[in-house]
């Protein structure tokens, strides 16, 4: 079963915007396995974003990412990457389709509220950095 890496920001955090957020993944038909919130160190956040290292909005990504806390969570399920990634809508709100999660609450690329894996081996990088393997809870969503 796919599994993917979601994490609400510091700004989805300070807007009350949690809720709103994991409610859409959930009627959705998703099943989430396992969150926490927590604050990132700079290690951490480095080791997360690792990929746009160089980049001109890497320094200001991390001091973001770790201005405050956020909420880390694991989701499973069929085809789970591509169907959180839809939901979010595009990283710039400006280009995220009407109903994305990134098009009704953000209004800015780099404070735009959650982070998804984009990829099956992203999502395992990502996971196995937030989470240890016990923390991924095993059971069946029965309805
Ligand atoms: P995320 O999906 O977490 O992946 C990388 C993050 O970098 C992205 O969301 C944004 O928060 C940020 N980002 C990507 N492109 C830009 C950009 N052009 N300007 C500022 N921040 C960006």
């Amino acid at each position: 079963m796919e599994r993917t890496f979601l994490m609400i920001k510091p700004d989805g955090v300070q807007r009350g915007l949690i809720g709103e957020i994991v409610g859409r993944f959930e009627r959705k038909g998703l099943k989430l396995i396992a969150s926490k919130m927590m604050l990132i160190s700079p290690e951490l956040a480095e080791r997360h974003y690792a990929e746009h290292k160089g980049k001109s909005f890497y320094e200001p990504l991390i001091e973001f990412t770790t201005s405050g806390p956020v909420f880390a969570m694991v989701w499973e399920g069929d085809n789970v990457i591509a169907l959180t990634r839809a939901l979010i809508g595009k990283t710039d709100a400006v280009e995220a389709l009407p109903g994305t999660i990134r098009s009704d609450y953000a209004v800015h690329t780099r404070f735009n509220l959650i982070h998804g894996s984009d990829s099956i081996d992203n999502a395992e990088r990502e996971i196995a950095l937030f989470f240890a393997p016990e923390q991924l809870i095993d059971y069946e969503l029965t309805i």
